[in-house]
This record gives structure tokens, sequence and C-alpha cells, in this order.
């Protein structure tokens, strides 16, 4: 049985997340709903979980399934006092927070790959979803992150069974979904104060550090132009250098990334 939100509340030693937190059996998306309630006048530090949702979504317009009580679907209301650019941090933090609450799951290491995948046996096993809220509307980010904990691989719809994965396919076991969950919400609380608390402080390197896509190449989407290169790192601000065939170093503050090596 998973737990409610005040025992997972009681479960937490967190500076700023999950103060306050709401669990649900079934929600359209939490994203979405953490927007109506930031529109409502919500303070900073909501965390939402669903069991289910029915209109989960992705990065790019995708749809993130959601199959009921086999994932851990939730998102996060930040009001980080940063300047819009270092947002993307922000992402890169929760990336990083991520891979280190999972790590300890599986004895294979997530790997990272940019801007927001956590890849186990090079398939996704986490996927990040951050929405920044603008004016008129109250300001801030919505960290929205779906992981697959107890999925069977065989129930993975066909066009995504080589390409994710989830603990349970990777483990053999069924991993408890509120341990993963507290862990994570400890993890990104640590990591969250580190941020906002010791500025540029090592993230670019700390993400580099659990990814296995540097010196590898790839092909990189913006927009519908292909970029192809050899990923040679992330900036300060988490944009991804990329050096070309001709040896130009070009950086990229949005895409998408296929591995090619
Ligand atoms: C991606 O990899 O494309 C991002 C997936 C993000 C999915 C999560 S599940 C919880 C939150 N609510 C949503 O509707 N999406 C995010």
């Amino acid at each position: 049985m998973f737990p409610n939100a005040e025992e997972i509340q009681a479960c937490l030693n967190t500076v700023s997340i999950g103060k306050k937190m709401v669990v649900m059996e079934s929600v359209g998306s939490t994203n979405d709903f953490i927007k109506r309630k930031i529109k409502a006048g919500e303070p900073a530090g909501l965390c939402v979980l669903a069991h289910r949702q029915t209109h989960g979504r992705g990065r790019m317009g995708r749809s993130w399934i959601s199959e009921p009580a086999v994932g851990l679907y939730f998102s996060i209301y930040l009001k980080p006092e940063l300047s819009l650019e270092h947002l993307p941090r922000l992402t890169l933090m929760t990336s990083v927070a991520m891979a280190r609450a999972i790590d300890p799951f599986c004895p294979t290491p997530c790997r990272l790959k940019w801007p927001n995948d956590l890849l186990i046996n090079g398939k996704k096993i986490c996927g990040i979803l951050s929405e920044y809220c603008a004016p008129p509307d109250p300001e801030g980010v919505i960290l929205g992150i779906g992981i697959n904990v107890n999925q069977d691989a065989e129930r993975f719809p066909a066009e995504f069974r080589d390409t994710a994965t989830s603990l349970k396919a990777e483990t053999g076991a069924t991993v408890d979904r509120s341990a993963l969950f507290i862990a994570i919400l400890q993890q990104l609380d640590r990591e969250y104060q580190t941020f906002l608390y010791e500025g540029e402080c090592k993230l670019a390197q700390e993400w580099e550090r659990h990814s296995d896509m540097l010196g590898r190449e790839i092909t990189l989407n913006q927009s519908g132009t292909q970029f192809q290169g050899v990923a040679r790192g992330l900036d300060k601000m988490g944009n991804l250098m990329l050096e070309t065939p001709e040896g130009q170093l070009i950086s990229f503050d949005a895409g998408e990334v296929t591995l090619r090596t």
C-alpha cells in the first residue's frame, strides 16, 4: 500500500521540497494540475504525485504513458530567485539528483542524456519535463518527473520496447515505489539547496560525471535541423557543446539528441 501524503512527509527531512504534498489516485497531468494551482495563487513548494495520469505529457508535445501504480509520476513547483537564462541549470540539477537517487535501486548506474533523460543500459528509465510559468501568472518552474519503476518490459508498447526500460525490467524485482519516491525527494532537496546557495559550484562537471555522452558521435535535432558531431561537454549554463566534423564548437540550449556510437 502506497503511503498517503502525511506519511511520506513524516519520512522526509527536507528544507523546501515536499513541505506541501498531494497524493492522488488519478489526474490528467501532474504538471497541468500544478499549473492550475499556481494560477489560483498556490505558493511555491507544492509536490503532487499521481498513481495514474490520463494525459501525461512528455517533451516536444509527446505523451507520457502513465499506467496505474507501476511508475512514479510527480511534479514539483519551485520558485528560485534566478534569471530566466539560469533555469536550464535547474533541469541539470534535477537530472543529477535523480541519477543519485535511482542508482542505489539498480546495480547498473543511470546515465544522463542531454538535456533531460536518464538511461539504464542505453534505454530510457526517466524523463523530466521542466516548464516555466511566466507573468501574468505567478512566476516559477514546474519540474515534472516520470520514472518507469515496475512496468513489465513486455507491456511497453511495441514502439518503445527497444528504447524504454523500467527498474523492474533491469533488476528482475519489484521496487518499493514509496521508498524510491522518498529517496528522490531527499536527494532533490539536497541538490536544490546546494544549487541555490553554492552558486555555480560543480553542476556541469557533476552532470558530465553521470553521463556517457561525452566523446560520442551524436545527431542533434533542433527545430527540424539536424546537426552531427561529437558531444564535447556542457558549459556553465548547461548548454551542450557539439564539435562538428570541421572542428567547430557549437553550443545548443535545446534539442533532441540521438546517440550514434
Ligand atoms: C520526457 O521525457 O519527455 C519528459 C516526461 C515527463 C513525464 C512526467 S510524469 C509527471 C509529469 N506530468 C506530466 O504530464 N509529465 C511529467
